[in-house]
């Protein structure tokens, strides 16, 4: 390959984990980052002199897109990546992009399209699918071990307290602020789908009361345990569990049941998984128990640590599918699926807003299913929502006092 494919950055935070994938990476180069945080472009900044590369800092957006580079990584906002995406994939941009894909049924629309008209990769940095169990299910489940999938279970269990400052500054209107309980839902249902390939199609939503200490904090649906019941498309029923409950550590689990076995990961010990496959004979079979090792570029992959090593896979297969080769193809997570994922936590909070009833996951692979929700804006942030305005909880938007929001911000400027 005569040149490296030139990558930009949006968001510094966790935008970091790209920034030092990029920084290493023997087929990309880090050109540009964007954050209006000059402290995280200060970071950027040493990390590229260490390496010895000069690359481009921006404080806003509309400076940052101009730059010249093939690629951008969202890792902005969580609720605000469907519009860029939408904004730089118009403009011939490749697209990684972090989880969440969108906010509404109309971004989700208009993401689809988007990429389409553009025929720009878009790949799903969620990274949950190649940790080393989930991506080790993957291969087992593509290999046929286990037979056809009859039930799956994902679970991102993680009780943010204690980091509450540290990532929502005491800004009242922060995006974690305002988020329902079923809306971060693709670190656990993410990996189930690209394991077994299989498609949504309706939704059943259930959440707990809302979690008092992050009430306290200042969320405004106190960020209760959702849960997410899911039919397939093959007829398989999917379990989802996340949000604030108490553990320590979080939980990152899944397990998935076949006609021929099952594979789980190990609850406290997230390095191990489980896998039994039967017999020649009915109820007879083998289990095991072991460390599952990386089996893609797994040479290049052991430099980079964050999330069990997931974090080094979206990026380079990100990489491996604007290239075209068959890895990338294969194993990075296209719109479509990432649209899937990420509307289940949509469609389950309209369930519970409903009283728990079942709703129906639109694929958007259909041209003709998507002229119902082209102008479908709700959501929690008022800013998108106008007026289809969805509480945060389903009793109504929890009314939290600004000295709230004051005390969060000075503990986050004490650094506590
Ligand atoms: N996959 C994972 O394991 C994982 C872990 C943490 C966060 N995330 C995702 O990463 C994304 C970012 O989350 P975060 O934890 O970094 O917190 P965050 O959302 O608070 O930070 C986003 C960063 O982008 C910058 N930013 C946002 N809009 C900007 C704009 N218009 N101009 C300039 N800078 C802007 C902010 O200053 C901040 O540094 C989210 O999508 C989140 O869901 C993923």
């Amino acid at each position: 390959m005569s040149e490296k494919l030139k990558i930009g950055v949006f968001g510094a935070y966790r935008g970091q984990a790209m920034i030092d994938v990029l920084l290493n990476h023997p087929k990309a180069e880090l050109v540009a980052v964007c954050d209006k945080y000059r402290p995280a472009l200060d970071k950027v900044e040493a990390k590229a002199k260490e390496n010895d590369l000069k690359v481009a800092l921006y404080k806003t957006f509309d400076e940052f897109e101009n730059h010249p580079m093939d690629a951008v990584v969202l890792a902005n906002y969580a609720t605000e990546h469907a519009p860029y995406a939408i904004r730089l994939l118009k403009a011939g941009k490749h697209i990684l992009c972090e989880v969440l894909p969108c906010e509404t049924l109309s971004q989700a629309v208009e993401l689809v399209e988007a990429v389409e008209q553009s025929g720009k990769v878009y790949a799903y940095a969620e990274n949950y699918c190649y940790m080393a169990h989930t991506f080790e299910m993957w291969r087992r489940y593509e290999n046929g071990d286990i037979g056809e999938v009859m039930y799956g279970e994902g679970e991102y269990v993680h009780d943010c307290g204690g980091i509450w400052q540290r990532i929502t500054y005491g800004e009242e209107n922060h995006w974690r602020n305002l988020m329902y309980s079923t809306y971060y839902c693709t670190h656990s249902i993410g990996p189930l789908l690209a394991i077994t390939g299989q498609r949504p199609v309706s939704v059943v939503g259930f959440e707990t009361m809302p979690a008092p200490w992050m009430v306290d904090l200042g969320s405004k649906s106190g960020l209760p345990g959702g849960v997410i019941i899911m039919n397939m498309d093959n007829g398989a029923v999917f379990k989802s569990l996340h949000g604030s409950l108490k553990r320590e550590p979080g939980s990152v689990n899944y397990q998935v049941y076949g006609t021929k076995g099952m594979m789980e990961s190990n609850r406290w010990n997230g390095e191990e998984m489980s896998l039994y496959i039967e017999g020649e004979e009915l109820c007879k079979g083998e289990l095991s128990h072991y460390k599952p090792e990386k089996f893609v570029s797994a040479d290049l992959a052991k430099n980079f640590a964050g999330h069990g090593g997931s974090d080094f896979y979206p990026t380079h297969f990100f990489i491996e599918k604007i290239l075209g080769t068959e890895e990338g193809k294969k194993y990075s997570i296209d719109v479509y699926q990432a649209i899937d994922m990420g509307l289940c936590g949509i469609m389950a909070y309209r369930s519970i807003l409903t009283g728990n009833k079942a709703v129906e996951i639109p694929n958007l692979r259909i041209k003709s299913e998507r002229d119902k929700y082209r102008n479908d804006h709700a959501c929690t942030n008022p800013e998108i929502a106008g007026n289809q305005l969805l509480p945060a909880y389903h009793t109504g938007t929890i009314d939290i006092p600004k000295e709230v929001y004051e005390s969060v911000k000075n503990k986050y400027e004490l650094g506590k």
